[in-house]
């Protein structure tokens, strides 16, 4: 007996916005069935699509002669991005296949580019869908044939198609993709095939059907063949009243109401009891109960015990085997190694997590802590702990998550970066770890000596000797208790000995303040009346050491580095050279 064949898997995926849905819909076509009562509406858009609606939905392949051995696709559509990331099982993607969906007019955007990146990860083959060909200026549907549609464009808007879509090929040779229109390629295991596409007017449709349905007969049937034990992947738990439910998808095996599974987490693996099931109602958004349901198929268990099942883990029938189970289920989770330093990471699912983790670790950066869900304080008070050894380790990130509402007043004091897309994540990541680290690096610099340029102001005198004080507007830098100040001709003048602002004695103060200052052994009448500034008094080498590191000082400070050399070197021509 010849082993049957389940459904593929196929993933669709692309940037916001370009056509996703519209194309799902586009591919049901007009099968959309009625309500069907007691039926439960999902949130993740599963659709089941039997061999007769691809037979109908593509002529192409009954006038062809051609006979599919599948029983039809599973299409996943991904609301929002990481859902997609979601979609993960043991050694690679849970899609045996993924439409990319780029719109022909936008071309290559952050989160296209992220797909490609995890699509390449997991190894998933996959087809373009170029879309909105339709948008295209002076589009017209000229021709049932794809290829002859396009050729019978007028001039300017051929031209314009072909611009647009040799601009996405090179982009996608950038990414290191051969790729080229479907009726160009003769080899499908070298080039990615592109199908232009109209969602709307469902130009284009059954070439893409036929280039899916060609790929899975050809390359995917030995991993296509329905194993004995069932495996899947929990995509989300929901919470309906006092039920507790898994949306699931089973991609192996049969599943049976009354049956056991084991489902993996970051500790012993979760045994629970099947106690009802609901399947997918083929080309529709709705699930009907059922008492047995086989792969490839997309479920809701209703499940004794869900605390510690979290998105993204894989479960698997329970028959007793238990350590088999954990083996199995460990290899899985032993991708996600942290380090003894370094940052928090958050993610809503063991797949998004293990995204996160791959590009996080890919730019470098060290992970003390991962973990499923959203942002607890415990997470925040880890972070907080890291500040002492590594201040760029003080940060969490949340790839579709959010902070815990009691722990929202504590978030204030580290840095949280938070996204839907990985990519941003990063980008800011980056982007903070640099302004700290240039920040960490100028304190240290100001340590070293005080660069100041102040301004005397000569109506705020209050005492004139013993010691002088008086008020100075600190024009650039910053000033500390017991730094030496030069005036204009490089004369000294004192250690500065207590610094008021607003009649409290601060340490230090910075530019644009306007503070009063003590200067013991000035006379201020006799030396300081007709002096307009005051300057740091540098040496040669804390000169030197300024200059050196330029780029951690503000205009205005380098300005008056140059200004103390300029007085310095009318006593010493050398002077800082
Ligand atoms: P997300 O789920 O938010 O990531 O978006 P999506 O990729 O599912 O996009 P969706 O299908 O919601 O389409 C976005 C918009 O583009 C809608 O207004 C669609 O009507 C429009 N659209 C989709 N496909 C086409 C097409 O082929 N031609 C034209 N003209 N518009 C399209
Ligand atoms: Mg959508």
């Amino acid at each position: 007996m010849t082993a049957s064949i389940r459904q593929p898997i196929i993933t669709i995926v692309g940037h916001v916005d370009h056509g996703k849905t519209t194309l799902l819909d586009s591919l049901r076509g007009s099968s959309i069935a009625k309500k069907e009562a007691g039926a439960i509406t999902q949130k993740i858009y599963f659709t089941l699509f039997p061999l007769e609606t691809i037979n109908k939905r593509c002529p192409i392949i009954n006038k062809k002669g051609i006979k599919l051995d599948i029983p039809g696709l599973l299409f996943i559509d991904t609301p929002g991005h990481a859902a997609f990331t979601n979609l993960r099982k043991r050694g690679g993607s849970l899609a045996d296949l993924a439409i990319l969906v780029i719109d022909i007019n936008e071309g290559i955007m952050p989160q296209t580019s992220e797909a490609i990146q995890i699509l390449k990860e997991n190894k998933t083959p996959f087809i373009v869908a170029l879309n909105k060909i339709d948008n295209i200026g002076g589009w017209k549907k000229r021709n049932e044939d794809i290829m002859k549609n396009i050729n019978m464009q007028s001039i300017n808007t051929k031209s314009e198609f072909d611009e647009k879509l040799y601009k996405i090929i090179s982009a996608l040779q950038f990414h290191k993709l051969d790729a080229d229109l479907f009726y160009n390629i003769t080899d499908y295991t070298k080039k990615i095939a592109i199908c232009p596409i109209s969602a709307k007017t469902n130009e284009g449709i059954p070439e893409l059907l036929m280039t899916l349905c060609g790929l899975c007969q050809k390359f995917l049937k030995k991993q296509l063949e329905l194993g004995e034990k069932a495996k899947g992947v929990i995509l989300e738990i929901k919470k309906e009243k006092t039920m507790n439910y898994a949306e699931a998808i089973l991609y192996d095996g049969s599943l049976e109401e009354g049956e056991k599974i084991a489902v993996a987490s970051f500790d012993k693996p979760v045994i629970t009891k099947i106690r009802a099931i609901e399947e997918i109602i083929p080309l529709q958004d709705k699930f009907k109960p059922v008492k047995k349901t086989t792969a490839s198929t997309g479920i809701r268990l209703q499940l004794l015990n869900t605390e510690n099942i979290l998105a993204g883990m894989p479960f698997q029938i329970f028959s007793g085997n238990l350590e088999e189970i954990e083996k199995e289920f460990s290899s899985h989770l032993n991708k996600i190694e942290t380090d003894k330093q370094g940052i928090i990471a958050k993610a809503e699912s063991l797949g998004s997590l293990e995204a996160l983790f791959f590009l996080l670790k890919q730019s470098g950066i060290s992970i003390l802590k991962a973990g499923i869900g959203n942002i607890t304080k415990s997470d925040i008070v880890s972070a907080k702990s890291s500040e002492k050894n590594n201040p760029l380790d003080a940060v969490i990130v949340g790839f579709n998550v959010s902070v815990e509402e009691d722990a929202l007043e504590l978030a204030k004091e580290v840095k949280i970066i938070t996204d839907e897309v990985i990519y941003k994540i990063i980008e800011n990541l980056e982007k903070f770890r640099k302004e700290k680290k240039n920040e960490i690096e100028r304190l240290k610099l100001m340590e070293l000596a005080a660069l100041c340029k102040l301004q005397i102001l000569n109506q705020y005198v209050f005492r004139n000797s013993n010691p002088a004080i008086f008020g100075v507007k600190i024009l650039a830098g910053k000033i500390k208790q017991n730094i030496s100040l030069i005036d204009e001709n490089d004369n000294e003048i004192a250690r500065i000995k207590e610094i008021q602002h607003d009649k409290k004695s601060v340490q230090e103060a910075f530019a644009g303040e306007e503070v009063a200052i003590s200067l013991p052994g000035i006379n201020f009448d006799r030396q300081l009346k007709d002096i307009n500034y005051l300057y740091s008094d540098l040496s040669e080498a804390q000169f030197k050491k300024f200059k050196e590191n330029k780029n951690l000082l503000s205009q205005e400070e380098i300005r008056v580095l140059q200004e103390i050399a300029n007085l310095k070197r009318k006593k010493k021509i050398t002077w800082g050279v």
